[in-house]
């Protein structure tokens, strides 16, 4: 695990675009897995940026999101489809066709996450998985359990992932309690894993999931055994690590 610590959430934004583009200059056909939330907004702005001066194309990149919210519209504001156009697709050159968002208004969710999951697989899988952290140290929405969820599933959410959520809707009871998510199997097939956190609130997840046992409980714990995984996070999530563990930049 290579940890690039920065300054402060702009700076990490940008070495987290870097990061990015680096991969799709190398790989124009690049499969990415993109995550949503508040952190990586600012890495999308930079990827856009990059997008517009020319240094980098969507053209040819396949997208797969990590989950998606249950009976959700998709046209609702805080839909993950509305985030993902709104932050990135609307204003680069990916195409509709290789947009894959997870549905969270399908009829048969069991025949359509298997569905999700083997459409990664057939086109050979990601390339660069993006990830944000949750402050239970979930990912995508794999919470905190007995066990590792191996592949897409319909998930209950925590009530403190409900809470952290809460902020974008008008009331707490509006916060759907299950999604679609990615499991985290099917994460640690990625090949590449590209993580941003940044905040205080994210130290002790930060620190549970690089130096704690990997345990369900603690769901990034798992990315300790991946051979491929860059870390690019801000000195407030970094807070609780030694210095000797990681790059400042
Ligand atoms: C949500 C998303 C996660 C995200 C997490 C942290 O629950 N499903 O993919 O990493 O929140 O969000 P934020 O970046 O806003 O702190």
């Amino acid at each position: 695990m290579v940890i690039y610590v920065c300054d402060d959430y702009g700076k990490m934004s940008e070495v987290a675009a870097n990061q990015f583009a680096a991969h799709l200059i190398l790989k124009p056909n690049s499969v990415v897995g993109l995550a949503t939330g508040s952190t990586p907004e600012g890495m999308y702005s930079e990827l856009i940026e990059k997008y517009k001066k020319g240094e980098i194309s969507f053209k040819n990149v396949v997208s797969f999101n990590l989950d998606e919210y249950i009976d959700l519209p998709k046209e609702n504001e805080n839909s993950y489809y509305t985030f993902m156009h709104e932050k990135l697709f609307d204003h680069v050159d990916i195409k509709a066709e290789n947009i894959n968002i997870p549905d969270g208004n399908v009829k048969d969710f069991e025949k359509y996450v298997k569905e999700y999951e083997s459409k990664i697989e057939s086109v050979g899988g990601i390339d660069l998985q993006i990830l944000g952290i949750g402050k239970n140290a979930h990912i995508g929405f794999n919470e905190p359990d007995k066990v590792f969820l191996k592949k897409t599933s319909v998930v209950d959410l925590t009530q403190s992932t409900i809470d952290a959520n809460s902020r974008f809707f008008d009331s707490i009871d509006e916060v759907p309690k299950k999604a679609i998510s990615m499991g985290t199997g099917s994460i640690f097939k990625a090949k590449n894993i590209l993580l941003l956190a940044s905040g205080k609130s994210k130290a002790e997840a930060i620190n549970n999931m690089i130096n704690g046992e990997i345990d369900p409980q603690i769901p990034a714990s798992i990315l300790q055994l991946h051979s491929n995984v860059v870390l690019v996070i801000d000195k407030e999530a970094a807070e609780l690590l030694d210095e000797d563990t990681y790059i400042r930049v």
